[in-house]
């Protein structure tokens, strides 16, 4: 299963950090703002995919450890080149469901975009990601929980792949007990519904899918897509969740 889910975004990490990464910049930014003053102790990054969080945080913490942690070679390598010339920066490549317990209440705060929804157990490693922070350590984490919209690019694909209801999302914050959890929402522009589509199988959390069933299946997904997205320029306002709590 990580397998798959790595060589997909190897695949897809150029493609992503081209066109996901400055759509996503909201809610980057959202995450880091979160921080606050944090005590001292290394920052942690799971999830990191090519490192964009990791320009804000040395402009707020320039001389803090900062360590990313991504399963997929291909998006390990790019962060390592975001990270050059930064002595107090390195990126592992691994799996941050379960934290090493080295870091185990040593970390002033544990950031992570847009990686909890893909973990096999989002509750479990949110919950390890917490007991990594030290006392008045931030955790600030965006993820996108399984309806983002009511009607957009998301939503559609979404459709397409699983119809029918969106199974339960599970109550995250309740797992850490004091945190707070709200959805955070910014507009996404596209040239159009086909460039969306391109970049979304190919670049983006579906290409695991397409290199496990085929250009065939991207194909008449492709066409599904296009037969119900509207024309021309498409923006849409996805809402994430964010969690944020304080280590206690
Ligand atoms: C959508 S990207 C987000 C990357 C980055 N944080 C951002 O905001 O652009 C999700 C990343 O999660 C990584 N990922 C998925 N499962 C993982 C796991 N179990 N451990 C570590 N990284 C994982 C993927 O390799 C991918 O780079």
């Amino acid at each position: 299963m990580n397998e798959h889910l790595a060589r997909g975004w190897d695949e897809a990490a150029a493609g992503y950090e081209q066109y996901f990464v400055p759509r996503f910049r909201p809610w980057v930014e959202t995450a880091v703002a979160q921080l606050g003053d944090l005590p001292s102790g290394p920052i942690l990054v799971p999830c990191c995919g090519t490192f964009p969080e990791l320009d804000l945080l040395l402009e707020r913490f320039p001389d803090r450890e900062i360590v990313g942690i991504d399963l997929s070679a291909g998006m390990v390598r790019l962060a390592r080149e975001r990270a050059a010339g930064h002595d107090q920066v390195s990126v592992v490549e691994g799996d941050a469901a379960t934290l090493d317990p080295r870091w185990l209440r040593a970390c002033s705060a544990v950031v992570s975009v847009f990686g909890l929804q893909q973990l096999p157990a989002p509750e479990q490693a949110i919950d390890s990601w917490y007991d990594a922070l030290l006392p008045g350590g931030r955790l600030s984490v965006v993820y996108w929980p399984s309806v983002t919209e009511a009607d957009g690019p998301f939503s559609l694909m979404r459709e397409l792949l699983r119809p029918g209801p969106a199974d339960p999302d599970p109550d995250l914050a309740a797992v850490l007990g004091e945190a707070v959890d709200e959805p955070v929402a910014f507009p996404i522009t596209y040239a159009d519904a086909g460039s969306f589509f391109e970049a979304y199988a190919h670049s983006g959390p579906m290409r695991a899918t397409a290199i496990a069933r085929g250009e065939a299946f991207v194909e008449e997904l492709r066409e599904r897509f296009l037969e119900r997205a509207p024309e021309g320029e498409w923006t849409h306002h996805p809402a994430a969740r964010l969690i944020t709590a304080t280590g206690r």
